[in-house]
């Protein structure tokens, strides 16, 4: 960790009080960035499609094939309900779990959110790489992370601090975030003054 990062590092310990959500499209490395962050600051990283699957015994592609997206769903909102209630910590969550609205409103009220946002070149592949994403599976996936953009990105755009993500190395997004996750607080800390 160079000395800048140390400085930022300790002053979010400082101010964080909250869970860190991650919430963003497929394919924009909420999970690889949010466990980068979870170990610089020390924190606990989970991920809720992870938990869904270890709560569920079964894989996401599983779960959507034998009980439904609307099922998945409601798992996922009493997935993140918990991990919000678990104290501060960083969560990685599912693309479509801000379109429920009671996750939404719970993401906004009780955490510090931030929206990972990746170019279109970037989600396609790294979604290319595996078959774990059944909304991918049931067309081009261009046109449906395109559709995905126009409904979820005015949902996204509430979360208090945003990044670029890319696929290059893992620091870039990571120092990103670390200085906009510092600013932010330090912002909201001399406001509640
Ligand atoms: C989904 C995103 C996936 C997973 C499920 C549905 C979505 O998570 O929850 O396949 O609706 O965007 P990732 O964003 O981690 O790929």
């Amino acid at each position: 960790m160079n000395t800048d990062n140390q400085a930022i590092v300790r002053e979010i310990g400082r101010y964080i009080d909250k869970p860190i959500v991650l919430v963003g499209l497929m394919g924009t490395g909420k999970t690889r960035i949010g466990r980068a962050l979870a170990a610089m600051l020390g924190l606990e990283f989970v991920d809720s499609d992870a938990e869904i699957e270890k709560a569920a015994g079964l894989s996401v592609c599983d779960i959507f094939d034998r009980f439904g997206e609307a099922d998945f769903r409601d798992g996922e909102r009493r997935v993140i309900r918990r991990l919000l209630d678990g104290g501060v910590c960083v969560i990685a969550t599912g693309g479509g779990a801000m379109i429920t609205e009671e996750t939404a409103s719970a993401v906004w009220a009780e955490s510090v959110s931030v929206w990972v946002k990746a170019e279109m070149p970037v989600m396609l592949e790294r979604t290319s790489r595996n078959n774990k994403r059944p909304l991918l599976n049931q067309g081009d996936p261009e046109s449906i992370l395109k559709d995905m953009m126009e409904k979820r990105y005015p949902i996204y755009e509430q979360a208090n601090v945003t990044v670029d993500s890319c696929n290059g190395p893992v620091d870039i997004v990571l120092n990103e975030a670390l200085e906009k996750l510092c600013d932010y607080l330090s912002l909201q800390t001399a406001k509640a003054g």
